[in-house]
């Protein structure tokens, strides 16, 4: 088989790239190691700025999103039961963030796909980048007991943080930087009405805690965890329990609960690998970099990531400038980078860290105060939860 650009996942980043790439004219074979209700069975982002929604609308995929997706023009912090708004329309001069699930968003990928004939390979085992380094890169899959292998021109490394393809290139060229905190989020699913209209993101002693919601009928709540429980350590009663205590009282006293519909535990943990390019491999999306979803980054800097890529290879093929390409690592790192430090600033600020002295415990405090307390320190914040230009 043969390809211009073999992609490997078949995630939001890997999808929407492909998407991109095919109206344009460029062929694409996306890799996934999954099944898709496999992919489209887990629950993770829910807040989208508004480039992405916007590469959404350029990838003929943004109909479902723009009807049923939310806008928000704002989101609560509350601070052992005191809340305060943020106003992100006003602080960021006007902008805000699209509420829409990263599991509708893959399923109209994937059903934007299936419309033009783009082929995604599901399944696929033992995906394995060779020849980076040479002008003919190809990638081998695994198929039952039939390895297939299929030429390109690029490899797209999209296949998460756990894939593949970060892992190809020799340790002596790739530097990893990595921050791992002590606790996770565990996150619960239930078809109830959202507790608040506003996401909610309560500091509170026993733990930080957030109010979030996917419709008025879909409510997704998460509380801060210890990294040693498990998903069985928590009943909904329990789960249900504890979150009203990080709760203001009115808020806890108006939260609606269910049976969940999904109950799983994310570790939360920082990292950038650099460089995102080797030979003729580029990294995209949780591949190179993860947040803590504390500022709900993640999937917005992956955004980026296509944004750049999608750019730069339509100059290559379309104007033969390799330009964008040359760039791709040190233009995506730098907006990285932005998102990696908005997004530990907020988890240091709002999480409760075991063992963390007296000292730190009055700085976050202070934090808190001195963000509440100006205006700039507002805009600050919502120009980065917003997101910062592409
Ligand atoms: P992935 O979604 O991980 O996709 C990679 C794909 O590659 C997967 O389908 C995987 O099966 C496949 N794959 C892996 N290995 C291989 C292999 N060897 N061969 C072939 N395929 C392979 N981000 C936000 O912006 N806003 C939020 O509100 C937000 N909330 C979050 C909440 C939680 C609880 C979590 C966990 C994350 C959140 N994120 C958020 C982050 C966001 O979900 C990720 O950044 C996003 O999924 C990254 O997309 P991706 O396509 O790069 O990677
Ligand atoms: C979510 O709805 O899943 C969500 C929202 C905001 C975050 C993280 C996760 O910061």
């Amino acid at each position: 088989m043969r390809t211009q650009v073999a992609i490997i996942g078949g995630g939001p980043s890997g999808l929407m790239l492909s998407q991109l790439l095919h109206l344009k004219g460029i062929d694409t074979i996306v890799l996934e190691r999954q099944s898709r209700e496999y992919v489209l069975s887990r629950i993770r982002a829910g807040v989208l700025e508004h480039g992405f929604a916007k590469l959404m609308r350029e990838a003929q995929c943004g109909e479902r999103m723009d009807r049923e997706g939310e806008i928000h023009d704002g989101f609560y912090i509350s601070d052992n039961g005191n809340m305060r708004r943020v106003d992100l329309h006003k602080h960021s001069g006007g902008s805000s963030v699209v509420v829409y699930g990263q599991t509708e968003l893959t399923r109209d990928l994937y059903e934007a796909r299936d419309r033009m004939n783009g082929v995604v390979i599901h399944n696929a085992e033992d995906v394995q980048p060779h020849d980076l380094k040479s002008d003919q890169p190809y990638v081998t899959y695994r198929q039952g007991d039939e390895v297939v292998r299929i030429d390109c021109d690029y490899v797209i490394g999209a296949d998460g943080f756990h894939g593949v393809s970060r892992k190809s290139i020799p340790r002596d060229v790739l530097k990893e930087y990595e921050k791992v905190y002590p606790f996770g989020w565990l996150g619960v699913l239930s078809r109830t009405k959202p507790v608040s209209p506003e996401l909610i993101y309560a500091k509170h002693e026993r733990g930080f805690a957030l109010c979030s919601l996917r419709s008025q009928v879909l409510s997704r709540y998460y509380i801060q965890v210890p990294l040693t429980d498990t998903v069985e350590d928590w009943s909904d009663d329990k789960f249900w329990e504890e979150l009203k205590r990080r709760l203001p009282v009115d808020v806890a006293e108006r939260l609606v609960t269910g049976p969940s519909i999904e109950k799983s535990i994310a570790p939360l943990r920082s990292f950038v690998a650099e460089p995102m390019r080797y030979g003729n491999l580029f990294l995209a999306g949780d591949a190179a970099h993860i947040v803590p979803p504390t500022g709900a980054r993640g999937l917005n800097s992956a955004a980026s990531d296509i944004y750049y890529l999608y750019h730069a290879l339509v100059a290559h093929y379309k104007e033969g400038d390799d330009t964008g390409l040359d760039n791709y690592s040190a233009k995506a790192l730098a907006r990285v980078w932005k998102a990696q430090r908005f997004s530990w600033w907020m988890t240091t600020m709002l999480h409760t860290f075991p063992d963390s002295l007296p000292y730190d415990q009055k700085l976050s405090q202070t934090e808190l105060e001195y963000l509440f307390s100006s205006e700039r320190a507002q805009g600050s914040l919502a120009e980065n939860y917003v997101g910062l230009p592409f």
